[in-house]
């Protein structure tokens, strides 16, 4: 089975054809009918800015569709949907025998449902079918949602970067795959 057709639920795996109760959250490769959509989410997710984040950071994460088509340039974005509508975004890039996951966000409507653990665990499927040794990724050090969610999923702090991005500490975050 090809990677995009396959669906992901709470880091459990089903075929396309499975069936799904309603509000079941899937995952898959995005296209470009999906760059509107896309977007959309990372202004609603990053507008306005979190308390303690930057903002020229969060500028920085809502792209035009033109800035989103030029980021899926080497980088493999996967979207979940529940209910027919795109809830979560995240991408994968590979780098030096490693895979990196970047742009990562869940609308602030289905959080806590376990959107960006399907989104991750597909990322990790991702990289397994890529033969990397290991998935890591990097996040702001005062966004607490994405700490707690990282090591739940069982990623290890192997680093910051002190006042790394406009000022703020950076935490690296791996996890073997
Ligand atoms: C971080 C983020 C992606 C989490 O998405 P989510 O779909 O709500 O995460 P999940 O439902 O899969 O959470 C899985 C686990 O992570 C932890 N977690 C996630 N969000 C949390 C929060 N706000 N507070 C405490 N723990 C949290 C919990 O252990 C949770 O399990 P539980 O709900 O059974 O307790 C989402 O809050 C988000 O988009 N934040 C803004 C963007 C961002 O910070 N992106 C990461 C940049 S690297």
């Amino acid at each position: 089975m090809a990677p995009e057709q396959e669906a992901v639920r709470g880091g459990e795996r089903s075929g396309p054809s499975a069936e799904k109760p309603s509000g079941a959250v899937s995952v898959d490769r995005v296209t470009h009918q999906d760059v509107p959509a896309i977007c959309s989410l990372y202004r609603k997710v990053w507008d306005p800015a979190p308390p303690g984040v930057p903002g020229e950071l969060v500028k920085a994460w809502q792209p035009t569709p033109l800035e989103f088509t030029s980021w899926m340039g080497g980088v493999t974005y996967f979207a979940a949907r529940k209910d027919g509508h795109l809830v979560g975004v995240v991408g994968c890039e590979f780098h030096h025998g490693t895979c990196r996951m970047v742009h990562l966000v869940v609308d602030p409507e289905v959080r806590r449902h376990g959107v960006a653990s399907a989104l991750v665990a597909a990322a990790i499927e991702w990289a397994k079918k890529g033969n990397v040794a290991s998935i890591w990724v990097d996040s702001l050090h005062d966004l607490g949602p994405a700490t707690a969610l990282f090591q739940r999923l069982g990623f290890t702090l192997v680093g910051v970067l002190h006042q790394h991005e406009w000022g703020e500490d950076v935490n690296f975050w791996e996890r073997l795959v």
